[in-house]
């Protein structure tokens, strides 16, 4: 008989038939999709424990919180003749059913593909009023859930095979794709910046809300967090050509202190020009739960559903030729709708209507943007063949955005994981896009 090989330990063991899906139609598995989980399952095993909740301490009740499509597939290939033997789980803490509902929805709503007909019988079944998730940290306050999996094991449910991108780019490569530039390195250092021909710099830096970022430290001192701010304002205007836009995507959590953002970044010279509010589609930052575990005055934390690009310029801004204008910019507020920001997940990885998020990449890093945010400001800040500047390009959405409006991206990023899913994403998208990709890792061709 065939057999699948576990590669991973978890808290306890549990059999196939003991692990109940409480999911309903949430989480959709295409035919594609389940291929590449079988296949992935195939190679390296059963490599990640599936988190459960135990319902009122009986241990016998193993409601799945956490990897759900493994188990679908897991039943389909035990249908097929594999043997499965008992599985590694790991136990969620969870007071109700209620709220382990909510951490499903926040884990899928991060790693999954969310289907809009699942989320609602799911909230209705755990009597959910509001759609208040998109990250899994800040529901949880990083604080009630337990993880006692094999250490090095992130949260990441992971179930694709983000995990089998190679490890390439070390710390000071300088990654070339088709004429676009990323410099592994670190943004508040002079020495990863171009002397001078940027004509816009966009960017999101991270919001110092605690997310996980390989190599971040997202929980700063509000001194701290602006001097990393100031630093890199002030390395970006020495690179930027005069009278050009600095546009500065930020959320507005009290812990990132937009507030003081303005005036730091007017500090440095650069001239305040507008500012815009762009509305997530689908689901907002959760927080309003805080609200109603503690009805009381003065205790208002309502759902983060906007973030803010403010644009400053560096000396007076100066107007350029004639552009085709984008009118995703005809208001200063706006929605980033799903169209622009799906199409550009690469075959094979459908997402469905509801959610903002490009989940291939998202899987592997906490706060990947859709790429339309980037594109709204391309076009409208830039003419074709300039140069745009994103010193934290995360996994490369300035890049694609750059690449699809006929401009040039040049990119920092610190962690050389993320320049390596970088680097995935990006071929990924050109070939989806039967655009042929050349990438060079210190000017040497590399075959990714
Ligand atoms: C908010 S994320 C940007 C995500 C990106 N917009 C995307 O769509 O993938 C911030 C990124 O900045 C990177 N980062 C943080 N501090 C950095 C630094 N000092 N230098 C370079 N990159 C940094 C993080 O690793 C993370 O990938």
């Amino acid at each position: 008989m065939k057999e699948i090989k576990i590669s991973c330990q978890g808290a306890g063991l549990a059999s196939l038939d003991d692990l109940i899906i409480i999911q309903g139609n949430f989480k959709t598995l295409s035919k594609s999709s389940a291929e590449k989980l079988k296949n992935s399952i195939l190679q390296e095993g059963f490599a990640d424990p599936i988190r459960i909740w135990t319902s009122g301490g009986n241990m016998k009740k193993h409601n799945i919180i956490d990897g759900t499509q493994r188990i679908i597939v897991l039943k389909q290939m035990r249908d097929d003749g594999y043997k499965i033997p008992a599985l590694p789980v790991d136990y969620i803490e969870a007071k109700s059913r209620k709220e382990a509902i909510r951490k499903i929805i926040a884990l899928s709503s991060q790693f999954g593909d969310i289907s809009i007909v699942g989320l609602d019988e799911l909230m209705a079944a755990g009597g959910i009023k509001y759609v208040d998730i998109e990250s899994f940290e800040q529901l949880t306050d990083g604080k009630r859930i337990k993880w006692s999996g094999p250490k090095g094991e992130t949260e990441d449910d992971d179930e694709y095979s983000i995990k089998n991108i190679k490890a390439v780019v070390s710390d000071g490569d300088r990654i070339e794709i088709n004429g676009h530039i990323v410099v592994c390195g670190d943004s508040t250092d002079g020495g990863s910046y171009p002397s001078g021909g940027v004509d816009l710099v966009f960017t999101s830096p991270p919001y110092n809300v605690g997310l996980k970022y390989e190599g971040t430290n997202d929980n700063l001192t509000k001194a701290q967090y602006l001097e990393m701010v100031a630093a890199v304002v002030g390395l970006c205007k020495g690179s930027m050509e005069q009278g050009r836009a600095l546009a500065w995507n930020i959320g507005v959590s009290p812990k990132t202190y937009h507030g003081d953002q303005y005036n730091v970044i007017g500090s440095i010279g650069m001239e305040f020009y507008r500012q815009y509010v762009w509305k997530k589609a689908g689901v907002p930052v959760p927080s309003f739960y805080r609200t109603e575990n503690k009805a009381v005055a003065r205790n208002i934390h309502s759902n983060y559903t906007h973030e803010m690009v403010l644009i400053f310029s560096n000396g007076a801004m100066d107007h350029g030729g004639g552009i085709n204008i984008n009118f995703k910019l005809q208001h200063d507020v706006f929605e980033i709708g799903k169209a622009g920001s799906t199409v550009d997940i690469p075959a094979g990885d459908s997402v469905s209507g509801d959610s903002n998020l490009d989940t291939r990449a998202a899987k592997g890093h906490p706060a990947v943007f859709p790429v339309e945010l980037p594109e709204v400001f391309i076009q409208n800040y830039t003419a074709k063949g300039e140069t745009v500047l994103d010193p934290f390009i995360g996994t490369g959405s300035t890049l694609i955005a750059s690449e699809k409006l006929g401009r040039k991206c040049i990119g920092i990023e610190k962690s050389p994981r993320y320049c390596d899913i970088l680097i995935s994403r990006v071929v990924r998208w050109y070939r989806k896009n039967d655009i042929s990709v050349k990438v060079k890792l210190n000017g040497k061709a590399y075959s990714a």
